[in-house]
């Protein structure tokens, strides 16, 4: 039996349960569920004015706060300035602000919200892509006067990328355009076609006047009879319990912390989704550490919970002591999270220093924080003109909207964004910069780990030497650089050039060759579409095998369909190896005037069946790693070309080196 828990010390409790401001939670007591809002738009767009009228009107703001300001005003004989009111209240707030958004509180009818306010846009993607303020709806600001401006674009893309997708649209300054239902319609217009091209559709586009209260909470009758829809407030409402922290989502709970007291070990965290009960099985990532619930806490209730939701921050204690620590994630068996190298997002870059290929960036997500390299860029999108670029990019230069991959040095857990979005969405720091933030597009899931849960613990024959250490040792990775293309195109010339580039350098290298392993591995095989499924599959798996002992395997094989290859390159990555695919391009009719073996003339005649690029198909990759085009381009060109991207992937850094044969990579 574990010791009777003492009483949670309150000294350790601000450190995970971050101190909120406003009024949605009475002082000590448990958070309630309240919708995160942000509120963007133009600078002049009346912004403070709108959050200044929201509070007061709702009667949030700190006690006198309203009649002091009031009164000021009359004695100047001024309107009151609803900013003002913003202002002041922030400014008493100033000493307890630890980070840089500000979270206003304020309740309406039974439904607790908050405002995220962050000073711009930078702290504004921090915050969203790292957490610490996730905005589950946003208030899109638009002046009736001035209209749409490039910022309020920039915010709407802004939004479809952080993947904020419920909007409201609020048209202010109605007062200033004599409340005319026409230039509403008409800009109500606009911005229903902008966001619709970002495939966000607003839940509502309503007019109002924030300085003069019309629409926000009060129904406006007079100018805006007209308008039948909701004001801001029932807008707000009607979507408020329908929090994007889905209690039936998947559990994912990120430790933030680990504290010992006696022999007990209590894990703080946050649920980012899903709900934990005492007694669930729960399985840590990336080690995948299983586990039971013994006990859950939190902070200001006296008597342990039974449940928790998502949203909540939480101490929980597990049945056995086992090794957990800042930065990862428990899950429940069924419903795993992907723990892989390799993330596909689409980020979106801030800095003035752009973002090139291969650079080093730290990758945060949640609280994981994991050093990552810009492998690929995919697809470039200019945040002004939403148009792709047409070139291919080595680098994403600032506001620039990229589909990219990138590569880290330790597993990352993560979600795609559409299913987990807490844990779906990371920010790039370089140095102590924030460079940009993005989100996952795209994750492979494993099977459930249900049933190795249910022998009560994984069986997990856990290597004894770190991929890192092995790296550390060779100087480099171990990596498969799985070449594909016609037969004929060059791939076992390039293969064998690259082998001894890289052995000269000294790198631990081998090729793997179609033609060579059916004569021993795949002898029974022949080249019929699922022998070929074999013959790659059994390639593929002793190409892990061996990037995982070290090497930099060069495989060359025609492997002429993308299902095969697609499900060699996410075995590779579950096992956290890289996999590079290369598409050795020559056309059909420049294989047949090489024809080395004579082969194409044979199947021309009809002597060989079944032969690639006459009568059975080649699928060209979509996305290859590179294409190196040997009808094009010389041999050495095509072998050079080959070797840059080979080192870029495979090459510790200096530092990396070093890191390696630190403490994290000794045996
Ligand atoms: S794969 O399709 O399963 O990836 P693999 O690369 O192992 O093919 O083998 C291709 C080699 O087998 C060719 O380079 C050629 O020498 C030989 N070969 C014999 N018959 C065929 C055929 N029907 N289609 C393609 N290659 C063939």
């Amino acid at each position: 039996m574990p010791p009777a828990p003492r009483p949670v010390p309150q000294d350790y409790v601000p450190a995970f349960f971050p101190k909120r401001q406003g009024g949605a939670r009475a002082a000590g007591g448990p958070e309630e569920p309240r919708t995160s809002i942000v509120v963007v738009g133009h600078v002049d767009h009346g912004k403070s004015t709108l959050i200044g009228r929201l509070l007061a009107d709702t009667g949030s703001l700190p006690e006198g706060k309203l009649e002091a300001a009031e009164k000021a005003s009359r004695e100047e004989g001024m309107p009151l300035e609803y900013a003002f009111l913003l202002d002041s209240f922030l400014e008493e707030q100033a000493q307890n602000i630890t980070i840089d958004t500000t979270r206003i509180g304020f309740r309406h009818q039974g439904q607790s919200f908050e405002i995220i306010d962050a000073p711009g846009h930078r702290e504004f993607i921090k915050n969203m892509v790292t957490g610490a303020a996730a905005a589950e709806e946003a208030i899109l600001l638009i002046d009736a006067q001035e209209g749409l401006k490039e910022q309020t674009r920039r915010h709407g893309l802004l939004l479809s990328l952080l993947g904020v997708s419920r909007v409201i649209v609020a048209v202010n300054k109605m007062d200033l355009v004599e409340w005319r239902e026409d230039r509403f319609r008409a800009l109500e217009k606009e911005i229903r076609g902008y966001l619709g091209g970002l495939k966000i559709i607003p839940r509502q586009v309503i007019p109002i006047s924030a300085r003069e209260g019309a629409m926000v909470m009060r129904r406006e009758n007079r100018h805006l009879a007209w308008w039948s829809g909701p004001t801001l407030l029932e807008a707000l409402l009607s979507d408020a319990g329908k929090s994007r922290l889905s209690s039936d989502g998947p559990l994912r709970f990120s430790v933030q912390d680990v504290y010992r007291f006696d022999a007990r070990r209590v894990i703080a965290g946050k649920l980012e989704s899903g709900r934990i009960r005492v007694g669930d099985p729960v399985i840590f990532f990336p080690d995948r550490k299983a586990s039971r619930i013994q006990r859950i806490e939190s902070w200001g209730e006296d008597t342990p919970l039974n449940e928790v939701g998502p949203g909540q921050s939480v101490a929980v204690t597990l049945e056995e002591q086992i090794f957990v620590e800042r930065g990862h994630v428990a899950a429940l068996p069924d419903d795993p999270p992907v723990e892989s190298r390799e993330v596909r997002a689409r980020i979106f870059w801030l800095d003035t220093e752009p973002l090139r290929l291969q650079a080093p960036v730290t990758l945060r997500l949640g609280t994981q924080s994991v050093e990552a390299r810009l492998v690929a860029i995919d697809r470039v999108v200019d945040a002004e003109k939403l148009e792709a670029a047409k070139d291919t990019r080595e680098e994403v230069a600032r506001f620039e909207v990229a589909e990219v991959r990138l590569r880290c040095r330790r597993p990352l857990v993560y979600d795609s964004h559409d299913r987990v979005c807490a844990t779906g969405r990371f920010a790039l720091q370089r140095g102590s910069r924030i460079g940009g933030g993005g989100i996952i597009t795209f994750a492979e899931y494993p099977a459930s780990l249900a049933k190795a849960v249910r022998g009560e613990h994984l069986t997990w024959t856990e290597g004894r030497v770190s991929q890192e250490a092995r790296a550390g040792h060779f100087g480099h990775e171990g990596a498969v650089i799985w070449l594909t293309g016609l037969s004929g195109s060059g791939k076992s010339t390039l293969a064998v050039a690259l082998e001894s580039l890289l052995f000269r350098r000294g790198i631990g290298t081998m090729v793997l060759d179609g033609d060579n392993l059916r004569h021993g591995l795949c002898a029974d095989l022949g080249f019929s579409l699922e022998d070929r499924a074999e013959n790659i599959r059994r390639a593929g798996e002793v190409a892990k095998l061996m990037a995982e002992s070290g090497l930099v395997v060069i495989s060359s094989l025609i492997s002429p369909l993308k299902k095969e290859r697609e499900s060699v390159r996410a075995s590779c990555h579950a096992a956290g190896i890289s996999f590079s695919e290369i598409f050795i391009n020559a056309s059909i009719a420049e294989c047949e005037r090489r024809d080395p073996r004579g082969l194409y003339q044979k199947a021309r005649k009809g002597e060989i069946k079944g032969f690639t690029g006459i009568d059975s198909p080649y699928e060209i990759p979509e996305l290859p790693d590179l294409i190196l085009e040997t009808g094009k381009e010389k041999v050495a060109e095509s072998v050079e070309r080959l070797l840059t991207h080979v080192l870029n992937l495979v090459r510790l850094k200096e530092e990396d080196r070093e890191g390696a044969a630190g403490p994290g990579g000794q045996i």
